[in-house]
């Protein structure tokens, strides 16, 4: 990669995790579109392929670190690093969604969620952490939820999940901050994703939507990128473990 004449990189090297859609995509195309260096991962390398060749088109440089964030982290931040030359930015959005009420949800499937929504967030952050202590300004961005502040019935799995990312953006905003590197999360509400789509579909969540989000729409993936951006950016070097809710309003509404 090309550098500039204080040592820092011509373009920031990005990886963003579950990258291949949705909300994730949105903020792979909101790096591109400020010239940033893109890895992308997903555990589907096909869909990576695609993904790659579609940020390639706006002349964006772009490699695969293809696998499973909770397995893989390791390899992940190592195929990051080695294809983009080091690592300025890593933006974890990957995530599974396992909707089960408590009465269909045991304690296995329980800690197979927090397994691949926490531990690998927590994986790819401790993985990924020397390598943004060593850029001229590191930055972390974990892609948490709503969920982590207030609760829909039936879902404790991707709460808790969501609720510890929150906490593990704070722990270690406080364990790595320095001048030059920061920790922080955004929190999405409804996003028209198309892990969404079903529920897009239901006249009850459309009612629901229209009633509790005070913007009384869903959110557009392309509108969770210039939270992330910012965060990412120089100009947040002093915001540090805080979570950034995007969720339309619907959190603050009584
Ligand atoms: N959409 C919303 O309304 C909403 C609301 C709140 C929070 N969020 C959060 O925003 C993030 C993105 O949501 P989304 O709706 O865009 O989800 P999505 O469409 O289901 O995309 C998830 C992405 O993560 C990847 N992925 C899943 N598990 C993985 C794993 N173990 N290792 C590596 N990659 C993995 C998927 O690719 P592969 O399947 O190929 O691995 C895919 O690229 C998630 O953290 C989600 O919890 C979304």
């Amino acid at each position: 990669m090309t550098q500039t004449t204080n040592g820092s990189p011509a373009r920031r090297r990005v990886l963003v995790t579950g990258a291949s859609r949705g909300l994730g995509l949105a903020i792979a195309h909101g790096f591109a579109g400020q010239g940033a260096a893109l890895a992308v991962n997903g555990r589907d390398g096909a869909a990576l392929e695609a993904v790659a060749a579609s940020l390639r088109a706006g002349d964006t440089p772009v490699v695969l670190a293809p696998g499973d964030v909770a397995r893989d982290a390791p390899a992940i931040i190592a195929a990051a690093r080695a294809g983009l030359g080091g690592l300025d930015v890593v933006v974890h959005a990957a995530a599974l969604r396992d909707r089960r009420p408590t009465a269909e949800l045991d304690a296995d499937a329980f800690s197979a969620l927090l397994d691949a929504n926490l531990t690998g967030a927590y994986a790819i952050g401790r993985a990924a952490m020397p390598h943004l202590a060593a850029s001229q300004a590191g930055r972390l961005v974990f892609v948490t939820s709503i969920a982590a502040m207030v609760a829909r019935a039936g879902d404790p799995a991707y709460a808790a999940a969501k609720g510890g990312l929150a906490a593990l953006t704070r722990s270690l905003a406080v364990e790595f901050g320095s001048d030059r590197l920061t920790v922080n999360a955004v929190a999405p509400g409804f996003f028209a994703t198309e892990t969404n789509r079903g529920l897009a579909a239901d006249p009850a969540i459309t009612r629901f939507i229209d009633m509790r989000v005070p913007l009384r729409r869903w959110g557009r993936p392309e509108e969770i990128a210039p939270a992330v951006l910012f965060l990412a950016s120089a100009e947040a070097s002093y915001v540090n473990g805080v979570t950034l809710t995007v969720d339309g309003g619907l959190s603050a509404r009584m």
